[in-house]
């Protein structure tokens, strides 16, 4: 988690990084800093606990004149609690040189106590900070001291102490650094955490994610572990960790900036709810059989030979992209082709059990996610092939996986999880009429069918956001509630999950997502009178068992909304309806999830919470 930020070139540096600061404020946000250098080797440092506009008032106030390169980061704790001192960037003793970090350095320790022996004096708890002073002693031992050190050596010496610094380092990190006497050039590594440069025109960029930049350049080249940038205004090379050149290509965003901007809504997660028509939509373009052609297959390289031969897939993911999962394997089941899902990670033992006929579906919207990554890593071991379905063009999990399906939902800054969500199943669905067709479960016609019902989804989205101020006042209505339940059954259980983990985020309340037909095994016993309780119950094969579920509840006074359709609301009794339009059973997710998100949009908007950057959250888990 954490954001970083590099810059190098004649703009102004200071108003760079911190834009890119906010621009990466989703990464984390409990402490921010920039240092930047300027041509007469003097260094200054900023740091703030708390926010990046706090940070953006500071060096307002007290500017910057004539910094030409620098580096920022916004962090998410893990080592040390969120504070100035252990804010970023960290220095040395001598304070010439600075760091910026993402990550975990596994033997900080080790390392700590060996420099303290040394003298070495500690101003935070954080890991990071023995990278600034392992880079003196590297310096030191380099012999270059004295202040007379001509230019030309002084780069390379820069080099070659960062490169010594990075070969001490165990555990994950994407970290840039800046040492005053080399104001000419940052240099950046990266090991299991995402980082990306970005190629200007006389001037050069470095970021945990393009959007940090996006506004200057759109070229740019993804770092692979184990690689390190030295990164002047005028060029860019690429390094392996032994110090060997390394030839990169450079590859072009379609992201628009101002796609990441609000765009008129309060917050991005409400303009995010809204964009999931045009996010299905996109994901779907083109890419339908047999609509539309072949092209998934193209784009994946998965044949009909190989989605005959798979004997089962494995579903694995984190947080909402886990519910995607869980709907993912509903329905391949339902087209008879065996199907699991596991959160990544819980993945450990099962891991083992891959083979060459397993496909595992790696879903994440960052492509980034640490558990994700790690167990995809796992999973290849074991032997099987990884279909990684991701929004990020160019993140980890599309170099380590086998094919890749792209979600075309555009960048998703608020921390809710929404409209990659929808992207998601969007894939989720395509590729399930794929190995349905392709394995004889739907015939021809069939297919047609399912794709013309798919291709309906974008209208029928468009429908139910319409239902958007019913829901915020139902929403509303049980703002004040500290407890929420949220039911369901067959291909909309993980409806309910997700319905309670948004709440969960962005109201920090207590909720929870059951299996409603589980309720009477125990979690019954919660239920109060006037308890809000979440209904999803659309027409299907268990709507007469949701329709029991429900009246149990409100016998021990739960208060329920329900979300039907108009056929299903003849069969549910509940204070409240959300009327969704109707679609067939199969696809009710893609609509019936979208009341859950405003409700908890709403729910969260009365209670006054800060809804795009919740507390104790980062919208990419780059830590395991
Ligand atoms: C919830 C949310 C998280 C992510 C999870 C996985 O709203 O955003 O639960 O879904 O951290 O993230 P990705 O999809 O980037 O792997």
């Amino acid at each position: 988690m954490c954001g970083i930020t590099g810059y190098i070139g004649d703009n102004k540096t200071t108003d760079i990084l911190v834009d890119g600061l906010k621009r990466l404020e989703y990464r984390g946000y409990d402490s921010c800093g920039i240092a930047v250098v300027d041509g007469k080797n003097s260094l200054y440092l900023k740091r703030v606990s708390g926010r990046v506009d706090a940070l953006d008032k500071l060096v307002t106030a007290e500017p910057v004149k004539g910094a030409q390169a620098g580096v920022g980061h916004t962090r998410w704790a893990t080592h040390g609690a969120p504070s100035e001192d252990n804010a970023h960037p960290h220095t040395d003793c001598t304070g010439q040189v600075v760091v910026v970090h993402n990550g975990i350095i596994e033997n900080y320790l080790d390392l700590k106590e060996k420099l303290q022996a040394g003298g070495h004096k500690f101003k935070s708890e954080t890991d990071t900070e023995v990278i600034a002073h392992l880079m003196e002693e590297k310096l030191k031992s380099l012999h270059v001291q004295e202040k007379s050190a001509r230019a030309e050596m002084i780069e390379p010496v820069f080099f070659e102490a960062f490169r010594r610094t990075v070969a001490d380092l165990k555990g994950s990190f994407a970290l840039s650094m800046v040492w005053s006497r080399c104001p000419a050039m940052l240099l950046a590594a990266r090991m299991h955490s995402p980082l990306v440069v970005g190629l200007g025109k006389g001037e050069n960029f470095i970021a945990s994610d393009v959007s940090a930049f996006l506004k200057y350049t759109k070229r740019v080249v993804f770092l692979n572990d184990g690689e390190m940038a030295a990164v002047k205004k005028d060029g860019i090379d690429f390094y392996t960790f032994a110090g060997k050149k390394t030839a990169k290509e450079s590859v072009t965003i379609q992201w628009d900036s101002t796609m990441a901007e609000k765009g008129g809504y309060k917050h991005f997660m409400l303009k995010e709810i809204h964009e999931q028509a045009e996010a299905v939509e996109n994901t779907l373009r083109g890419r339908l059989l047999p609509l539309g052609g072949n092209l998934l297959e193209t784009e994946m390289g998965l044949t009909a030979a190989t989605m005959k031969g798979v004997s089962a897939l494995q579903f694995i993911a984190c947080g909402t992209a886990y519910h995607a999962c869980l709907v993912g394997r509903v329905l391949f089941e339902n087209f008879g082709i065996p199907a699991h899902a596991d959160v990544a990670s819980e993945f450990t033992d099962r891991a083992k059990l891959m083979n060459k006929g397993t496909l595992v579906v790696a879903i994440s919207q960052s492509g980034e996610t640490a558990d994700t990554l790690f167990a995809v890593r796992e999973a290849k071991a074991a032997g099987a092939k990884v279909l990684a379905i991701t929004n990020t063009v160019g993140s980890t999990l599309t170099r380590e996986a086998d094919h890749v399906l792209y979600t075309h939902c555009g960048p998703e800054i608020g921390v809710a999880s929404t409209k990659a969500f929808l992207g998601q199943l969007a894939a989720i669905y395509l590729l399930a009429g794929h190995f349905a067709a392709a394995r004889g479960a739907l015939s021809s016609a069939e297919a047609r069918r399912y794709a013309e019902e798919l291709l309906k989804i974008p209208r029928l989205i468009e429908e139910t956001l319409e239902k958007e101020t019913e829901i915020a006042k139902a929403a509303e209505a049980f703002a004040a509630s500290e407890h929420f339940l949220f039911i369901s059954r067959h291909i909309n259980y993980p409806i309910a999950l997700e319905g309670a983990l948004k709440i969960k985020e962005i109201s920090y309340v207590h909720a929870e997502g059951y299996a409603a037909g589980e309720m009477k095994h125990g979690p019954i016993a919660i239920i109060y009178k006037g308890m809000p309780l979440l209904a999803v119950a659309p027409t299907g094969r268990t709507l007469e068992l949701m329709a029991g579920n429900i009246e149990e509840a409100k016998a021990r006074g739960a208060d329920v909304v329900a979300i039907v359709d108009a056929a299903s609301k003849k069969t549910i009794k509940a204070s409240r309806y959300i009327i969704l339009p109707e679609t067939g059973e199969l696809f009710t997710p893609m609509l019936t999830v979208i009341p859950l998100q405003l409700f908890a949009y709403y729910v969260a908007l009365a209670k006054k919470c800060d809804i795009d950057k919740p507390r104790n959250l980062a919208k990419s888990v780059t830590v395991r």
